[in-house]
């Protein structure tokens, strides 16, 4: 059987990842593609509990690079047990977020070193990466506030840090997708969701080969 497909989904607060995860997979299986949509942190179940230590609590609850190491450690057990033997069985993997977010939270946006942040990558992914990566990209004020609306108010650990993070994670989001192009595309989702999605299947279906029914 044929290996599945990666992709993923990254941006930062209030930029309509869930929603297009949830779109894109939906397509893929109209067509006749089995495919899952996954999250980070989290997607297994050892990397949802850890979810919880880094989206609740104090702003200041870890240490940059420890909350790098955090992520890579729940997306170890995210890859092994949910994404890898998703791809060997066939079928396409989906994902909210990926190791993108930890460059630009932690490495741009917290100011954890990059190169340790890449070595933390090699030592627990080796060259497994995303076969397309959409940046989903807002002006921060503009998501911060749909994120906040969304969530009743209740603001998660990262929507609390200081704006100006929030705007050098943004930086980051780009500056990646500027020196990967093969593997990333930025997209404006300040468009509205339905239009987001359209360009979506539409470089799927030139980067991936795939042909979108219905
Ligand atoms: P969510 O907004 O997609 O629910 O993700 C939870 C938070 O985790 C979000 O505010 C971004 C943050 N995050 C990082 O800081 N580094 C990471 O590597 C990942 C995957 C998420």
């Amino acid at each position: 059987m044929a290996r599945g497909r990666f992709i993923t989904f990254e941006g930062g607060e209030g930029a309509g990842k869930s929603t297009q995860v949830r779109f894109l997979v939906e397509a893929l299986m109209r067509s006749g593609i089995d495919a899952i949509a996954t999250r980070e942190p989290g997607g297994a179940p050892g990397a949802e509990l850890i979810r919880k230590l880094l989206v609740d609590g104090p702003e200041a609850r870890w240490e940059p690079l420890a909350e790098a190491v955090l992520h890579f450690a729940a997306r170890r057990e995210h890859v092994v047990r949910t994404v890898w033997p998703a791809l060997e069985r066939g079928q396409w993997v989906v994902s909210d977020r990926f190791a993108d977010s930890t460059m630009a939270y932690q490495g741009y946006g917290q100011g954890a070193d990059r190169d340790a942040i890449r070595s933390l990558y090699r030592a627990t992914l080796g060259d497994f990466a995303p076969d397309l990566t959409f940046v989903l990209d807002v002006p921060v004020p503009v998501g911060l506030a749909r994120a906040r609306a969304r969530e009743g108010g209740v603001q998660s650990r990262y929507e609390r840090m200081d704006p100006a993070m929030h705007e050098r994670l943004r930086q980051g989001f780009l500056a990646i997708a500027d020196s990967e192009p093969k593997r990333c595309v930025t997209l404006d989702a300040g468009i509205g969701a339905e239009a987001v999605q359209a360009q979506v299947r539409t470089l799927v279906g030139e980067r991936l080969g795939m042909n979108f029914r219905g």
